[in-house]
């Protein structure tokens, strides 16, 4: 190799070790930020879930889960969305970096804490899908929201986004297992297993129904 060449791909090397350097940094940093953001939705919902037990003897959440996107996925999906992957790109271009998973008891309440969380004065909606009014294809119903939080940091508050998928337990449990098969065997559940995945969502959907007027009905009673 040419001196010349040989200084121009020392170059390109040490650009590259850079980018790459910079990249981890951001994605670790990106880590914190959006710990921060899951702890401060999460608390939220905590604090919704226990007025409205005191003020209505019901609690809507069942549990709540969360997870934060590792940067082996946040990669994997940038890639995939062919974005660059620079902090900036990332946050406008992927919403679900922090996800939370509301598991409510029935479905108004899955409405109810929704709505009282995009009530509030800091949280504004981006985005919201409603797979249990309109369903997917294979069954799957939740409700998908895309929140905009601020995280205070020492330079200021900074605006971020997480992802609250909420739905039922009985929504919950097909979704699970529907995930797990879809998991383990390579994307290539058989049509007949699709089939049956795809009635019980239909038989889900009329037992939360059932489920809720029978819950709406003894509240009546004991009022
Ligand atoms: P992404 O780029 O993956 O976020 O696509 P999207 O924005 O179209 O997302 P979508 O609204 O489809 O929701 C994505 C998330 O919802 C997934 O990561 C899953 O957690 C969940 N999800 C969506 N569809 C299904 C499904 O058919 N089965 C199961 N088990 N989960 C689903
Ligand atoms: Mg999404």
């Amino acid at each position: 190799m040419k001196t010349s060449q040989k200084i121009k791909q020392n170059v390109v090397n040490n650009l590259a070790k850079t980018t790459l350097y910079e990249n981890v940094t951001e994605l670790l940093r990106m880590q914190q930020i959006y710990e921060a953001g899951i702890k401060e939705v999460r608390t939220k919902l905590e604090i919704l879930d226990a007025e409205f037990k005191v003020k209505h003897d019901h609690n809507p959440i069942h549990h709540i889960e969360s997870r934060l996107k590792s940067p082996e996925s946040i990669l994997k999906k940038a890639i995939s969305k062919d974005i660059p992957v620079t902090e900036r790109s990332l946050e406008e271009n992927i919403h679900d970096i922090a996800g939370i998973r509301v598991i409510c008891n029935y479905v108004d309440d899955v409405y109810k804490v929704a709505q009282l969380l995009t009530n509030q004065d800091d949280i504004q909606l981006i985005e919201m899908k409603d797979y249990i009014q309109n369903p997917k294809e294979s069954g799957y119903m939740s409700l998908h929201l895309v929140l905009e939080v601020p995280i205070f940091l020492s330079e200021g508050p900074k605006p971020i986004h997480v992802e609250v998928q909420l739905r039922t337990i009985a929504m919950d449990f097909w979704a699970s297992l529907e995930h797990k098969l879809k998991y383990k065997t390579d994307n290539n559940v058989s049509d007949d297993v699709k089939k049956e995945l795809q009635e019980c969502a239909k038989s889900i959907a009329e037992i939360d129904l059932k489920m809720q007027n029978i819950h709406n009905r003894l509240n009546k009673e004991r009022v």
